[in-house]
Order: structure tokens, then C-alpha cells, then sequence
């Protein structure tokens, strides 16, 4: 029998809640106390748990609710803060995504958990859901051929933030997924953005992730767009893959066209691309909520003592990328090269575990018809 891990949650607006949801859905774990300052909104969740404790002090939380693990889902600016109190008092932190403001803040948090021997995770959904899972087993089976670029589109009309922008907003989903896919960092990073709604707090954002062998990411994040576009473009050398988190059925397409070049010709007027417009293939993923995997990983890795798949590294990874993009657009847009940076190590490819992948159906047959 496992052991019960008892979880408090603070921050309960628009994300929070779902972190609640999903705790208690959890084997072997209770959500003993939901932390607020807004009384409103705790009375709204109350309404939801009325046998889980309300409270509106933190401190509080920490010191006379008897939680063993913390879950932070408040604004980025309390990430840091709230996140070494909890570590302080002894307790398994996880932080909603990005981990904190700046590098530097990650790093003194990564050191306590260290020290302390606790648990820091960080919020990066997207690493539990199956269909990310799904095409990274496509892209390493050479399904794709080799990857020539990804394109990310993560655009709706708000939440619009007071204290970040966009792109670190939105932008950590989309870096934690490429990041997991290339298995690799970017050379250079640059990045544009404008504030049209806010002075000074870019909400349309552009950025170029560029890698080795003329591989390159591009990030588009918008809070001022008027349909919410959830996409995710791989275009390899063989087949092109196209993932529609909107879409409730078809998520993930792939298609078998790609375009070659003749290797010889001897006149301009015999020079012709080769176009190859082949099948659309839908593969079946199995729809489960990345959330409640996220939540497991969190109490297994405390239980086992082992780093979860969304480690603390990895929120320091995608902090460290939106730094250069800060960066970037501080010089409009000029190219900021990420490896000379503090020592970088090499991405160490992490084995899929069945919270996060199907094993079962493969696509490669089906492609390779
Ligand atoms: N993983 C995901 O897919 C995902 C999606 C959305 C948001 N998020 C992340 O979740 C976090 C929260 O975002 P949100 O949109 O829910 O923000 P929000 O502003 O809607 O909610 C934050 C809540 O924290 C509360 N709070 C602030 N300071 C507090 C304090 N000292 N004590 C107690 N409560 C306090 C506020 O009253 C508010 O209710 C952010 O880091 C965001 O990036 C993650």
C-alpha cells in the first residue's frame, strides 16, 4: 500500500483549480489545504471541497496544516518567493511553468532542494501529454526523416499578464516541447515582439530557436489574436507532422509530402523540384489528461526519491532560453548566442515512461506501407 501524501495547493484563479481537480484524482493522495488571498475565489472553491481546509495565509499553510508536498500556481513574481518558503519549511515543492523569474532564482531553488533532499518540480504539462509523447516516438523512429523545422503557433485573445509577456506566458510549453523533440539546445536564439495593449509588456511575440545542421524552431505567442490556435508544425525531410491541440479527435496529422531537389541537370530549363503529394494519415493516440500524469509524477518522484520527467533542470532550461529571448528583443531582434553561456550540459534522452506514451500502436508500420 502506498503511502498517503498530503498536498496543499495555493493559488486558486484560473489555473489553480485544475491542479486541485487533478491532485484529488490521484491514488493515495489528499488535498488537506487550498491557499488563497482572494476570499472570493475561496469561497467559490470551498463550495467545490467543503470537507478540504481554507486558508488565506501562506505562512500558515506552512506551519499548522502538517502538508508533506506544496503545489504553486500563482503569478510568476510569487513563484520564487513562495517556492523557497515552502522548500524552507521542509516541504516538495511543485511550481506552475515558467519555474521563476530569472535563472538565477531557479538556481538558489534547485540548491535548497539539493541540500534539503526535496523534491522541486516544475509545471511543463505538455512533457505528460500522450500526444507530444506519441510524436516524439514518430520523430525517432525516422518516420519524419530528418527534422527541418518546427513552427509553434500558441495565439488567442488574452489572459494578458501584468508582470511577464507573452512569451513567457505562453512560450514555456512550446520550448519545453521542442527542447524534448531536437534532444538538443539552441545555438542561438533571437526574438521580436511588440506591446500594442500594455507599454513595455510585449503581447505578440516571434521567436527564432536556431540549431545545428540548419535545424531551427520559430515560436509565435499572441494574447491579440482572435481564434485560439494550439499548433505544432514538424516538417522532416521525408513526411511533415501536424499537431492540433484544439482539435478534440484528429490532434495529430501526418503528411507524406515533401519536396526534393534533382542532385544533377545540365540545363536551367530541365531543373524541376520534385514535389511528392502522398496520403494523410491520422494516428489514434489515446486521449488521457496530461494534468492528472503531471500530478502522479510529482507524489511518485517524492515517494522514489528520483527526479520527475518535469525536473527543475528542464524549468531552468526553458528560463534560461526565455532570458535570451529577453535579451533579443532588449536588441531588436539581433541574435543571442546560447551556448556560450554558464556551462551547458547535453540533453540526456529520458526513457518513456506508460504514464506518457502508448506503446501499443506503433505509426511506423502504418507509414512505412
Ligand atoms: N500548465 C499550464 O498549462 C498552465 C496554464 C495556465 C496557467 N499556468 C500557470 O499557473 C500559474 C497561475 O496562473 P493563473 O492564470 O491561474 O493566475 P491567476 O492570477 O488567475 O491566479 C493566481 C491566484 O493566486 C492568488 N495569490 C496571489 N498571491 C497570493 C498569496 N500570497 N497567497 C495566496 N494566494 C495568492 C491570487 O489571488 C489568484 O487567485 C502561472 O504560473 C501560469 O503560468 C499554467
Amino acid at each position: 500500500m502506498q503511502k498517503t501524501i498530503k498536498v496543499g495547493v495555493v493559488g486558486c484563479g484560473y489555473w489553480g483549480p485544475n491542479l486541485i481537480r487533478n491532485f484529488r484524482a490521484v491514488p493515495n493522495c489528499r488535498m488537506e489545504v487550498i491557499c488563497d488571498l482572494n476570499q472570493q475565489r475561496l469561497k467559490h472553491i470551498n463550495g467545490l471541497y467543503p470537507e478540504v481546509r481554507m486558508e488565506t495565509d501562506y505562512n500558515r499553510l506552512l506551519t499548522e496544516s502538517g502538508v508533506e508536498a506544496v503545489a504553486i500556481a500563482t503569478a510568476v513574481r510569487f513563484h520564487f518567493p513562495m517556492a523557497k518558503a515552502s522548500l524552507m519549511a521542509g516541504k516538495h515543492t511543485f511550481i506552475e511553468k515558467p519555474m521563476a523569474a530569472s535563472s538565477a532564482e531557479c538556481e538558489e531553488l534547485m540548491d535548497i532542494a539539493q541540500k534539503k533532499g526535496l523534491t522541486l518540480m516544475v509545471g511543463h504539462t505538455f512533457l505528460y501529454s500522450p500526444v507530444v509523447n506519441r510524436i516524439k516516438q514518430i520523430v525517432d523512429s525516422g518516420d519524419l526523416g530528418d527534422i527541418r523545422y518546427i513552427c509553434t503557433r500558441r495565439l488567442n485573445l488574452g489572459l494578458f499578464q501584468k508582470d511577464i509577456n507573452v512569451a513567457w506566458d505562453l512560450a514555456p510549453h512550446d520550448i519545453s516541447i521542442i527542447l524534448h523533440i531536437m534532444q538538443e539546445f539552441p545555438g542561438d536564439i533571437n526574438c521580436r515582439g511588440v506591446a500594442h495593449v500594455t507599454p513595455g509588456i510585449e503581447d505578440v511575440t516571434c521567436m527564432n530557436l536556431n540549431f545545428r545542421k540548419n535545424r531551427s524552431a520559430i515560436i509565435h505567442s499572441s494574447w491579440l489574436d482572435p481564434r485560439k490556435i494550439r499548433e505544432t508544425t514538424i516538417v522532416g525531410s521525408r513526411r511533415m507532422l501536424v499537431y492540433d491541440d484544439v482539435s478534440q479527435l484528429e490532434k495529430l496529422r501526418i503528411y507524406d509530402a515533401r519536396v526534393e531537389r534533382p542532385p544533377h541537370y545540365d540545363t536551367f530549363a530541365e531543373f524541376n523540384y520534385a514535389y511528392h503529394y502522398g496520403d494523410v494519415y491520422v494516428p489514434h493516440v489515446k486521449q488521457e489528461e496530461p494534468l492528472k500524469a503531471e500530478c502522479q509524477d510529482f507524489l511518485d518522484s517524492i515517494r522514489e526519491g528520483r527526479e520527475p520527467i518535469s525536473s527543475a533542470q528542464k524549468g531552468l532550461d526553458v528560463v534560461r532560453i526565455l532570458e535570451a529571448s529577453s535579451e533579443s528583443l532588449r536588441q531588436k531582434g539581433a541574435p543571442v548566442n546560447f551556448l556560450t553561456g554558464p556551462a551547458r550540459r547535453p540533453i540526456t534522452p529520458e526513457p518513456a515512461t506508460n504514464a506518457v506514451a502508448d506503446k501499443k500502436s506503433s505509426d511506423t508500420t502504418l507509414l512505412k506501407r
